[in-house]
């Protein structure tokens, strides 16, 4: 029996249909990762055919998608910032509305001169998407990225190898644990925010991340309230902090930063309309 071809690997989307609101472009991802050729490639050469070690590959990813296992799991790869960043299920997979972190970030930082030296913390790298994306930007920025779990520091390791980018650290820490400089200009953070008792932990891609990633007591709130707590310690005066969280945690947040003595506290929203991520400013009086 002769191979598959491209045109009959795409009909078979509706097979995922029932796992995945994204079906067809699911199929044409898998697709372009075996093929190794980009969408443009599938829809003008439909009728080649798969090698036999292509087709028992395609057969084997269609079977882990339709038991739900997330396609950049399947891949191994999701893109961030437009860096291709490696993935597995040691941490997150990053999200396309943690980008308006880096924005954010970069916007604070909008009137530097090119060259100008800053120092900065990812709390929680994972896969090292948010300082990644902020080195991709700012090669005169020392960035360090720390996460509690070894493998996601590994895999942050080499995504930053990957990439090439020397002005960037990754290392273990518990939070603040290992840090020795105390004088960044900005803190970032993509912190575990879900309550522990949300459905949604038990849907979709989530199922597939860890724990570790996702949850925190007291509402979701304990680890961004450790870190507004901790994280004014460790910045200079006139250095930022910046916390993505949950689309109603916003007002939550914002109360901490100010009560910990930050000020031009605000809340931006994500595509959505969501507030998603809080920021404020160290100010501290001259002593
Ligand atoms: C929501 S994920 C964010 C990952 C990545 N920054 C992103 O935006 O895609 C949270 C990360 O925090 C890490 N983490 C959880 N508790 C931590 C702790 N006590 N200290 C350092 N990192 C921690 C997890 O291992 C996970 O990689």
């Amino acid at each position: 029996m002769s191979n598959i071809t491209v045109a009959q690997c795409l009909q078979l989307a509706f097979e995922l249909e029932r796992v995945s609101d994204s079906a067809r472009l699911d199929i044409e991802i898998i697709l372009c990762h075996i093929l190794q050729k980009n969408r443009t490639w599938l829809f003008t050469w439909p009728d080649k055919t798969l090698t036999t070690e292509q087709q028992k590959l395609f057969d084997d990813f269609l079977l882990r998608r339709k038991s739900g296992e997330p396609i950049a799991h399947i891949i191994g790869q999701r893109e961030f910032w437009s860096l291709p960043l490696a993935v597995n299920n040691s941490t997150l997979i990053p999200r396309p509305d943690t980008e308006l972190l880096v924005e954010t970030t970069l916007e604070l930082f909008a009137n530097d001169k090119f060259d100008q030296a800053r120092s900065c913390l990812d709390l929680g790298t994972g896969t090292g998407a948010i300082v990644l994306a902020l080195a991709s930007e700012k090669s005169h920025w020392q960035l360090l990225g720390v996460d509690k779990s070894a493998d996601a520091v590994a895999l942050a390791e080499q995504n930053r190898k990957k990439l090439n980018f020397n002005h960037v650290t990754v290392q273990q820490s518990d939070w603040f644990t290992q840090i020795v400089l105390r004088e960044f200009d900005v803190i970032v953070s993509n912190p575990p925010y879900i309550d522990p008792q949300d459905p949604h932990l038990d849907q979709g891609d989530v199922r597939f991340e860890p724990r570790s990633a996702l949850i925190a007591d007291n509402h979701g709130l304990s680890d961004i309230e450790f870190i507004i707590h901790e994280g004014w310690n460790y910045l200079r005066s006139e250095g930022w902090l910046l916390l993505e969280h949950g689309y109603d945690q916003g007002e939550a947040v914002r109360e901490l930063l100010r009560a910990r003595g930050f000020v031009a506290v605000e809340t931006r929203c994500d595509l959505g309309g969501n507030e998603r991520v809080s920021l404020g400013k160290k100010l501290q009086e001259p002593t």
